[in-house]
Order: structure tokens, then sequence, then C-alpha cells
């Protein structure tokens, strides 16, 4: 499994128009947006160190304990278990499915940020009228369980309301201007998969939504300025359990009528699951 590889380097719109790029911790677009990216297009944002560092330790704190256990012991059965194609094993108990999301899903959720981010005006194309920049976007994420899309869409939306200052320094310090008053750009994550990620999703919505564990030592201006990677109230994800090529097409139809992105990242060698488990 090769890690996808994080670029820094600026992106082009849909309508070919080239953003210039000011620094690695800078996203602002214009003098007229100050304090944040362009609101219609993040296309162009690169996105900051420390906002990947922010993804990764959603994973940290999410699976702290498990990391901290049997950890390799847990990722040579789940290898095992892919390696001999038990896709029934491998995706079949809870500590198998932490583990699994704690050593593969974070690289992959660095990728995923850099893909939403590049189409960022795509996602977004719908929104014409300012008075639409207050909407709930719905995003459905087929094989979605392990959380990389969870927690790059949880980075993406980030990017929207985080502020920069003047010299186009990260404002990631003040916590009460990160969360900017016109973001209320809202996610409504539906993750869709075959394996009982329950835990896992609940886990990692708890971490997105929860400002990070910090030392009892930290500066008391790190604790003031300490936020979640989303506010609650913009950010929420459920979880359904369904094998996507058998479920009901009404039950289908009905996850995917309203939604703005649907992302489908999951392997079709897992069918085999479906097949053997339908046999038995
Ligand atoms: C290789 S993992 C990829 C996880 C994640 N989408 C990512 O890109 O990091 C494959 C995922 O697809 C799910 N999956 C496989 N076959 C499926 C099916 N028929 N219906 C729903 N989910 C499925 C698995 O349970 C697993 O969570």
């Amino acid at each position: 499994m090769v890690p996808p590889k994080v670029s820094t380097r600026s992106k082009s719109t849909p309508n070919n128009k080239r953003k210039t790029k000011k620094s690695e911790h800078s996203t602002k677009e214009s003098s007229n947006n100050q304090g944040g990216i362009n609101e219609t297009s993040a296309s162009s944002a690169v996105i900051p160190l420390e906002l990947h560092q922010s993804l990764l330790n959603i994973f940290k704190t999410s699976f702290t304990e498990r990391l901290n256990s049997n950890f390799t012991i847990l990722l040579q059965e789940i290898k095992q278990h892919l390696y001999n194609r038990d896709f029934l094993k491998a995706f079949g108990q809870h500590d198998y499915l932490e583990t699994y999301a704690a050593r593969w899903s974070p690289s992959r959720a660095l990728g995923y940020l850099e893909i939403f981010n590049h189409v960022s005006d795509y996602i977004f194309m719908t929104e014409k009228q300012p008075s639409e920049k207050d909407s709930l976007h719905r995003i459905v994420c087929l094989g979605g369980g392990a959380g990389a899309e969870i927690v790059a869409l949880a980075g993406f939306l980030n990017l929207f309301h985080r502020e920069v200052d003047e010299g186009g320094e990260s404002l990631q310090l003040k916590a009460n201007s990160k969360i900017t008053k016109h973001s209320e750009r809202r996610f409504e994550v539906v993750a869709v998969d075959i394996a009982d990620w329950i835990p896992v999703v609940e886990s990692l919505q708890t971490s997105i939504t929860t400002a990070p564990p910090l030392s009892k030592y930290a500066p008391a201006a790190v604790k003031d300025a300490n936020a979640p990677l989303a506010m609650p109230n913009s950010f929420h994800v459920t979880f359904r359990q369904h094998d996507i090529l058998s479920v009901d097409f009404s039950e289908l139809s009905s996850l995917l009528r309203d939604a703005n992105l649907v992302t489908l990242m999951f392997t079709l060698l897992l069918t085999a699951w479906s097949i053997t488990s339908s046999c038995r």
C-alpha cells in the first residue's frame, strides 16, 4: 500500500485561472477577503502543514489506546487475513478495525484532502449566490467506514473556516477567530460500509469536534487557542452498514438523492466478501 504523495503546489481552477501562492502558510486570496481563503474557491489554497498535522493527530487521539497496546501483533494478523483474501476476518472484529484505521487511514486522509482541495470548485459549483454560502453539504462516502475520507472532509471544511492575518501567517492560535462568522458551511457526512465501523466512526467524529488534548504545562495562550478541527454544529457523521453492491436500490437512492458529493473509494476485490458471505 503506497501512501499518497502530499503536494503543496498551487492548483489551477476549472476555468484555468492560476492563483498565486504566497507562502506555504498563506491561504489568503485577495485583499477584499481579509481573514480567510477565497470563499468561492479553495482550489488555490495551499494546505498548511499544521493542518496536515491536525489530521494526523485526529487518528492519534482517536486510537491512542490501540496504538499503545498490541498494535503490531494485530497488524500482522490483519495483513495475514488480507493476504489470504479473507476479508470477512480482516474486517470482522473491532480491534482489527481500529488497527486498520490507525495504520492505513492517516496517510490516505492527507491524500484525500489534497484531492478535495484540488476539485473544490466542482464540489461547490452549485453555490453561485452569496446567500447560498450558508449551506449544508451532504456527502456520502461509499466504503468510507475506515475514516480517511471523513477526516479529510473535516480538514477540507477547516480550510474554509480558518483565517489568515495581513502578513499571511495562519491564526491557528487564535481560536476565537479561527472559526469565522461567515463560515456557516456545514458538512453532513454519511459513511456507508459493509463492515461495522461504528466505533471507529464515532471515535473519529468525537476527536474531530473536540479540542485536542493538551499538556497541563501548555502555555495559557495555547490553551486559550485550543479548538477542534471542526465545530460540532458544522460537521456531523452518520454511519450506515450496507453492502453497496447488493443493497436495495430504494435504500441506496434515498441515501444518494440529496448528496452534493459522493466518494467511492473501496476495493472491488472485496466483492469477494459479498459473494462468499451470500454463499454461506
Ligand atoms: C481498502 S478499504 C478503503 C477504505 C477507505 N475508503 C479509504 O479509501 O481509505 C475498503 C473499504 O471498502 C469497504 N467495502 C468493501 N466492499 C464493500 C461493499 N461491497 N459495500 C460497502 N463497503 C465495502 C470495506 O469494508 C473497507 O472499509
